[in-house]
């Protein structure tokens, strides 16, 4: 295993503890709505791809739920490296499979088997016209009925935006912070103006589905997991992590507003980052969509 190969994956494997809560969320939610067993078309025979399954955990999540009775699990990613770490990880669970998706007409085998595909928080990564190729490749696999399950990313909340621009401006202040600081926090994006950005994606998500023949089912909003107060804050020249109390790590959202912090004053840097964390509180930190699609046709 390759060193890049190793931090590459292994950093991701951080972030994505958060992803693997939302997931789960998301899975409950679909539990609920399907009740009925027969909703699903859910049998011993049938297929569920994870499609953009990451490092794997959602799927080896899937193949144990066992809900329905033992259906077999595919995940697919395009990234090599994190299908190698799936499937070494998770060698011992029976029903599950990773495959690589590089080539997506390699996958015929799936044709016409597949019950339900989930796809979570990796549409928004895709151009307008690899969307559409993946659409086509959900309908070619589904059975007729077949569902899609999307969380799809609408963006930050606004009250997030607005307590990291608070600690900003407080370090801001300080002229012992200042130095390290860009000017110009207008630099960066506004909230509003992502969150709105991201939402007109979700339109424009649900016609594509429209448009390929897939009738929407159910539509409702998550919020990622609460943030809790950092326990830890890592600094690097010019980006802030803060880790949470429940391990989960997220990004700072100025990462770029610092500027070559030197290594000798990170320490301090952090303390003073997590003192003026510690005086706010945020609620949630983004906004997700999660919709059931059907394949009518
Ligand atoms: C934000 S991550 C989400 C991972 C996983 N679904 C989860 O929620 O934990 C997006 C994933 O989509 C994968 N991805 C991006 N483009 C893809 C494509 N065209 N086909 C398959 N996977 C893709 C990435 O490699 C990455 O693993």
């Amino acid at each position: 295993m390759g060193e890049q190969f190793k931090s590459s994956v292994e950093k991701w494997t951080s972030f994505n503890r958060l992803h693997t809560e939302n997931n789960i969320k998301c899975l409950e939610w679909m539990k609920q709505i399907y009740k009925n067993k027969k909703d699903l078309n859910f049998n011993e025979r049938n297929i569920v791809v994870d499609f953009g399954c990451g490092t794997g955990e959602t799927a080896a999540y899937l193949a144990s739920m066992h809900r329905y009775g033992p259906c077999q699990v595919v995940g697919l990613d395009i990234s090599l490296d994190f299908i190698k770490y799936a499937a070494q990880k998770f060698r011992k669970i029976n029903n599950v499979v990773y495959f690589w998706s590089q080539y997506l007409e390699d996958l015929e085998f799936l044709e016409d088997k597949v019950s339900v595909v989930t796809c979570f928080t990796v549409l928004h990564l895709l151009s307008s016209d690899q969307i559409n190729q993946v659409l086509k490749f959900f309908k070619k696999i589904l059975v007729l009925n077949g569902k899609v399950l999307v969380l799809h990313y609408l963006g930050r909340t606004n009250e997030c935006f607005k307590i990291y621009l608070e600690i900003y401006l407080k370090l801001q202040a300080n002229p012992k912070w200042r130095p390290y600081l860009l000017p110009n926090i207008s630099q960066h994006r506004s909230l509003d103006l992502m969150t709105t950005e991201l939402k007109i994606q979700c339109d424009d998500i649900i016609t594509k589905f429209k448009k390929a023949n897939f009738r929407l089912e159910h539509i409702d909003k998550v919020y990622k997991p609460s943030c809790q107060r950092p326990m830890n804050v890592i600094i690097n020249a010019n980006t802030v992590h803060t880790i949470m109390s429940n391990q989960n790590i997220r990004h700072m959202e100025f990462g770029k507003a610092y500027d070559e912090i030197p290594e000798s004053m990170y320490e301090e840097f952090a303390q003073e980052f997590s003192r003026l964390f510690n005086l706010v509180s945020i609620a949630h930190n983004s906004q997700c969509a999660m919709l059931v699609f059907q394949k009518y046709q």
